[in-house]
């Protein structure tokens, strides 16, 4: 848990359901890479969804294992860094951000060209690092921002 120090409020991580919502749009035989590790639970909740993803303790900005697809929920007070190392990498994602990601010009003017938003009608639950009690939801909503992934339609509500 290398990162977990650098910014508390980042460490909320997504509860089982917020990846089972998007199950159907995530293509099962594409490798896919899980860079932000927190407390490693994503590769649970990916396996009982039949999906071996890799999901390991480094540095996204510093290491790339060979990848199809990234699916994750960043660390938001980086978005800016990630979206950058988003669009070098320029290959498919299906990231969790706040709807106000959405908003910027910066991640408009990156992603503008291929993105599509899987948009759930309630709000997914997190569960911090260091608090037990599941299922937090935030005073915002946060969007599927998917780039690159040829999905059925643009703009999909679930
Ligand atoms: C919002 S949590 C999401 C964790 C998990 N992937 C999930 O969806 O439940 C984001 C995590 O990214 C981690 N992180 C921050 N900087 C990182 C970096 N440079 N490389 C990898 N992980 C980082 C933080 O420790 C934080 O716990």
């Amino acid at each position: 848990m290398s990162f977990t120090l650098d910014k508390d409020s980042d460490n909320y991580a997504t509860d089982k359901l917020g990846w089972e919502i998007i199950k159907e749009y995530i293509p099962r035989e594409k490798i896919i890479w899980s860079p932000f590790y927190c407390d490693g639970k994503q590769k649970e909740y990916f396996a009982d969804m039949g999906l071996d993803i890799i999901h390991e303790d480094k540095d996204f900005f510093d290491y790339t294992p060979e990848y199809d697809i990234i699916i994750d929920n960043p660390p938001f007070s980086k978005w800016f860094d990630v979206c950058d190392r988003l669009k070098k990498l320029d290959k498919p994602f299906i990231v969790i951000a706040p709807i106000r990601a959405f908003t910027t010009k910066k991640f408009q003017n990156l992603f503008k060209e291929h993105l599509q938003l899987i948009i759930p009608n309630k709000r997914p639950t997190f569960t911090h690092l260091l608090n037990p009690k599941k299922g937090y939801t935030p005073p915002f909503g946060t969007w599927y921002f998917c780039y690159k992934m040829n999905l059925p339609k643009d703009l999909i509500f679930i």
